[in-house]
């Protein structure tokens, strides 16, 4: 990327398979794994870098939003290498984080951009004008992309996490076969998932002769990502900007991918979106928006808190 930012490695101890059999994530378990996980898996990314901590400028961590007691363990671990190796912390909200991914996979990405951010607990777009600046536009009024995908997938039979799933078994259905909702909330351009959850719990309930389960997948699919792209390049036409970037777990989707590039690019703009391993939570993105704020010195305490609600933005952007 640039600025000579570089991943050297990026380990993740995905600890998807720990909470398949529960359909979602078990918050006690969860923070136990952190706690087992955390110390192999930055010994393992030092080691597959070739480096020691020595050779490290600065820890950067997530401590905001999420599950407060995972975010502590990380947190508390942060200080802890920064307290024993002499470094400076860099406490790093979640959503920025995603932001940066778009960073490391496309070096041309140029501010003013709208990031559009998709995964497990969010749905919003921000207007992104400079490193540090996000002005949120729209946001979800209920369930995120990703929920919707996931709570769906689980009425299916699909099992956890939903995403993948519900892409993977879409590939052989045909979405024409049924027509699900888009839904309008007011003027805001906000986003709602929920009505779409209930009509495919309905659909499931009396399904439409003729209609397979991966025909559902398809339709349900088409529209989370027919909202989602048309919101999102309204926006960027709206708010006059050459770029738009995709985040987070739900930017993995394979047609939301070739929806938001072909729609996107007809129109004029240029689309960032990170490789697959960089959607989904990651390391790399952490020390992405860590390492701008680095460079300008904007380190944190080590008395800094986990935080498990707060937005990247409070305030609504105005068209320019
Ligand atoms: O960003 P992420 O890894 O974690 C959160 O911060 O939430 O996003 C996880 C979400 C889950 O809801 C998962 O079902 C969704 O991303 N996801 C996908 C795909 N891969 C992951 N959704 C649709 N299609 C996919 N291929
Ligand atoms: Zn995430």
């Amino acid at each position: 990327m640039r600025d000579g930012r570089q991943v050297l490695s990026n380990i993740i101890a995905s600890q998807d398979k720990l909470h398949q059999k529960f359909g979602g994530v078990v918050p006690e378990i969860a923070c136990r794994r952190h706690v087992e996980a955390l110390q192999p898996a930055v010994q393992e990314s030092l080691d597959y870098a070739g480096v020691s901590l020595a050779h490290i400028d600065a820890v950067a961590v997530t401590n905001r939003p999420g599950l407060i007691g995972a975010l502590i363990v990380g947190v508390s671990a942060a200080k802890a290498i920064c307290l024993a190796a002499g470094k400076p912390l860099v406490a790093v909200h979640h959503l920025e984080s995603h932001i940066w991914a778009n960073f490391l996979s496309e070096p041309d990405l140029s501010f003013p951009f709208i990031s559009l951010i998709v995964s497990g607990g969010h749905t919003d777009l921000f207007l992104v004008t400079a490193p540090g600046d996000y002005q949120i536009i729209s946001r979800t009024v209920d369930d995120a992309a990703g929920e919707c995908f996931d709570k769906c997938a689980r009425a299916m039979g699909l099992g956890w996490p939903g995403g993948p799933a519900v892409d993977k078994l879409a590939r052989e259905g045909d979405a024409a076969k049924l027509r699900l909702p888009r839904a309008r909330v007011g003027t805001t351009g906000d986003f709602s998932f929920s009505g779409l959850k209930t009509a495919v719990v309905r659909s499931l309930e009396h399904m439409p002769p003729g209609v397979t389960l991966a025909d559902l997948a398809a339709s349900l699919q088409e529209a989370i990502v027919d909202v989602l792209v048309s919101r999102t390049v309204a926006t960027a036409e709206r708010f006059g900007v050459q770029w738009i970037a995709v985040g987070g777990g739900v930017a993995a989707n394979s047609l939301l991918q070739y929806q938001m590039r072909a729609t996107a690019e007809a129109a004029g703009f240029q689309v960032a979106i990170p490789s697959i391993r960089l959607c989904t939570d990651n390391a790399a993105m952490v020390a992405a928006a860590g390492s701008w704020r680095a460079a300008a010195g904007l380190f944190d305490p080590l008395s800094v808190d986990a935080i498990a609600t707060e937005p990247l933005a409070g305030q609504r952007a105005a068209p320019a």
